[in-house]
This record gives C-alpha cells, structure tokens and sequence, in this order.
C-alpha cells in the first residue's frame, strides 16, 4: 500500500526577482506503508524544502501530495500535523520549554482534537505516559512533572520524538534531528528512533548529514541533489552500501564535489 505520493512537486524561492531559485524540481517520490527512507544530500539540495511541502509549511507553486490516499495538496499546515508528527534539528523548537514532561504530552495527544471541558490529564492517560516515557530508557518517567526546559537536548529530542509520534501518524518526519546533540547522545536517539518506528510500524522520512546513519538505518536511501532525487536504493543493495559509494554516486549525478556543511562539521 502507498502511503505518500509527490507528484512533480515543483518550488521556487523569490519568485520575479534576482534571487529567483527553482529549489524542487518535478519530484516524484512513492513511499510504502512502513518505509523508512533516509535523505541525504548535499547543502542546499532541496531536502528541507521537500519535507516543508509535505508538512505544508509553504504552498507547492505545482504538483500533487497524497497521504494514504487522500490528496493533501491544499490542506494547511495545522490540518496535516494531524496526520503528520516531525521532529527538527534543534531540540528547543519540539517541547514547551516552562511546562512540564506531562503537560508536553497531553497537549501532543490533544493535537488536532477537539478540545474537550476535561481538559486535565485523567489517571489512565497518566499511566500511558508513565509507559511510554518509560520505554525511552531514559528515567524520566518519575520525573513527569519536571519542566521541560531542565532537560538535556538529547532527552528533549527523545521527548519530541515521543509526541511526534504518540498519536500514530501516517507519516513521521524527521529533519537531521540528531545532528545538534554529541555523538553519543545522538547515537541514543537514533537508536529510540528505530525502536519506535519499527515498533508503531511508521512510515518515515529521515533527512541526516551522516552517511552512515544514512546507510545503516531504515530500508531504503535517496539521494537529492539541486532540487532532484538522483538515487533511490533499497533493501540489500542499500544495506551493502559503503560510505565510499555514496560518494562516487553523488559524483557521478552531479558532477561536483560532495560539500555538506552539518557533514563537516560532524
Ligand atoms: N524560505 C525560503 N526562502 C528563500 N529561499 C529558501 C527558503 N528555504 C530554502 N531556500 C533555499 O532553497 C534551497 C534549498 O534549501 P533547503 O533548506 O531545502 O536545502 P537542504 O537540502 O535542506 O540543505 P541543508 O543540508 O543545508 O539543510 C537553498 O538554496 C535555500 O537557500
Ligand atoms: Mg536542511
């Protein structure tokens, strides 16, 4: 079964003036109920930009974007964070920093509800937190009513990553959101990253500078380049893959250097 379909998803920047820059070009991409597809590409190639347009952050200038087969096209932003969780690279933009562990959660699973009278958090969605907190591994479960901004960036990304995903969406989202947390840490969310996809059975798009990561995680690989996907590999092909390799494809495609900056930097 399909899950997300782009359809010559085309964006430019600055339309009518100098600095006009066509960032997508005619993407077609097709993901499977329970994909985990890895993004790489170089700066400025367009992956950002192509996540923005699934979650609706800016309108398409053309193009088509199903989600389970419903055309999502003209939704706004706020009716497809219904159907979508995402989580970015800087662990302060995903929680409420002065409310609680707790608070964070319930408005997560509000999200999109209609709000109800009972807006406080009953004893059976406590215990749902408490679990799921749990899971992550990490001893904030019996710290539930801690605020948020006390947190590490690595427990705050797992945070995030725990209400982007509380509420089952279709698609999951992720934006190299391990890239501002030390190795270690962003090893230990990547790691939660897995767990949760493959256990909820998500379908997810996950954009990392990291080309290991990018190989060694999830099913299948594209590569984008100058507002194109240039290479799209799955299953064991993808698994035999080297870092090396990805170099030369990246190469090949574009004739240029491989240039990353988060790359570089990490
Ligand atoms: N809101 C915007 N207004 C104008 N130009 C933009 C906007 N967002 C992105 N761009 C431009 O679109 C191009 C693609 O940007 P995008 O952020 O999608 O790249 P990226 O592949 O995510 O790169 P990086 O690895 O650096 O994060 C860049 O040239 C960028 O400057
Ligand atoms: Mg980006």
């Amino acid at each position: 079964m399909i899950m997300l379909k782009l359809q010559k998803v085309t964006k430019s920047f600055n339309v009518g003036t100098v600095n006009e820059k066509c960032v997508l070009k005619q993407i077609n991409l097709e993901l499977n109920d329970g994909d985990f597809v890895t993004v790489i590409g170089g700066n400025g190639a367009g992956k950002s930009t192509m996540l923005n347009m699934i979650a609706g952050v800016y309108p398409m200038d053309s193009g088509i974007i199903t989600l389970d087969g419903e055309n999502v096209s003209l939704y706004p932003e706020y009716k497809r964070a219904q159907l979508i969780g995402r989580v970015f690279q800087d662990p302060m933009m995903g929680t409420a920093a002065d409310m609680q562990i707790i608070e964070n959660l319930a408005i997560a699973k509000r999200r999109g509800k209609k709000r109800t009278l009972h807006w406080g958090v009953t004893k059976g969605e406590k215990d749902e937190y408490y679990n799921a907190v749990k899971e992550l591994g990490l001893g904030l479960e019996e710290r539930l009513t801690s605020k948020v901004g006390l947190l590490s960036g690595g427990q705050r990304q797992a945070l995030t990553l725990l209400m982007a995903t509380l509420n089952k969406p279709k698609l999951l989202l992720l934006d190299e959101h391990t890239a501002a947390l030390d190795p270690a840490t962003s090893a230990k969310v990547l790691k939660l990253t897995q767990q949760i996809i493959e256990r909820e059975h998500l379908t997810a798009l996950m954009v990392t500078h990291n080309m290991k990561d990018a190989i060694d995680v999830g099913n299948r690989l594209i590569m984008m380049y100058d507002g194109h996907i240039i290479y799209d590999v799955r299953g064991e092909e993808k698994r035999n893959l080297t870092v090396a390799d990805l170099l030369k494809k990246f190469e090949e495609a574009s004739g240029e250097e491989f240039v990353n900056d988060r790359m570089l930097l990490g």
